[in-house]
């Protein structure tokens, strides 16, 4: 497979094009951002490290049922995707009390959720990412009629998966993003990314912090709290497959 023209530079990831009509090159870069891209730091490992995670999940959640947009890992920071229409939500899921919630309810930290909590911000950067509800979405035209409870389904499911994967790493998934593509027959799938950069991870014993909280906080090294995810994910994916 060849690498075509330049899609779009994202903040962690360039897309390109590639020779095969329907899939993209998805490059993993050594960069970090906070506060929706105000804060740019270059990370060395990162791209790697998040690639790894990334492949480990998604075959996971395609292994259970789930259908994504992966399709393939080319190389250490390399992906092979399906182009999918991104709908331009970016879906909050949260199992315990952390970030903007926990703040806005003035809650305890990691107090848990009578049920998971789904919400939405609107993807764009211009506005820093405007929270939005599905009647604004479906009102301003960002999503159709009966999209809204497709993600709620299929976020739900993946929650559940997620859940239970990062248990078995003895990681609790605290909260986390997920966006979702429509394919060509208007079907919705998974897209985009699942890794630390997007989730927040605690562990389960101790509560420590594994994921962008340490470089939010600036209380730790990024990819040595990434390599410690991906090695815990590595060994439980070991004795899964005994
Ligand atoms: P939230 O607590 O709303 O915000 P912050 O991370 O700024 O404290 O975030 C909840 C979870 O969703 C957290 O795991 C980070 C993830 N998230 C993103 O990955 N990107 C985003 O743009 C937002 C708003 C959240």
């Amino acid at each position: 497979m060849q690498r075509g023209s330049l899609i779009k530079e994202g903040k962690a990831k360039s897309l390109y094009e590639t020779d095969e009509p329907g899939l993209i090159w998805v490059e993993y870069m050594d960069q970090a951002t906070a506060l929706n891209g105000k804060r740019k730091h270059h990370i060395a490992g990162k791209g790697v490290v998040n690639n790894k995670i990334d492949t480990i999940l998604f075959n996971y959640l395609i292994s259970e049922g789930i259908k994504t947009d992966y399709v393939e890992t080319l190389s250490d920071t390399v992906q092979i995707n399906k182009s999918v229409k991104i709908i331009p939500l970016e879906v909050i899921v949260r199992n315990y009390a952390s970030g903007s919630l926990q703040k806005k309810f003035n809650l305890p930290y990691l107090q848990k959720l009578n049920q998971t909590v789904i919400s939405y911000c609107y993807k764009s950067d211009e506005l820093d990412d405007p929270v939005i509800n599905a009647s604004e979405a479906l009102g301003l035209g960002f999503i159709q009629p009966g999209d809204s409870e497709r993600i709620q389904e299929l976020t739900l499911q993946i929650n559940d998966l997620l859940i239970e994967r990062f248990a078995q790493a003895n990681l609790q998934l605290v909260d986390f993003k997920l966006e979702f593509g429509k394919l060509p027959n208007g079907e919705i799938i998974l897209a985009d990314e699942i890794s630390p950069d997007n989730c927040r991870l605690v562990d389960l014993t101790t509560k420590e912090s594994l994921d962008k909280d340490v470089f939010r906080k600036s209380t730790g090294d990024l990819v040595t709290v990434y390599e410690e995810v991906l090695k815990r994910l590595e060994q439980s994916e070991e004795k899964a497959h005994v």
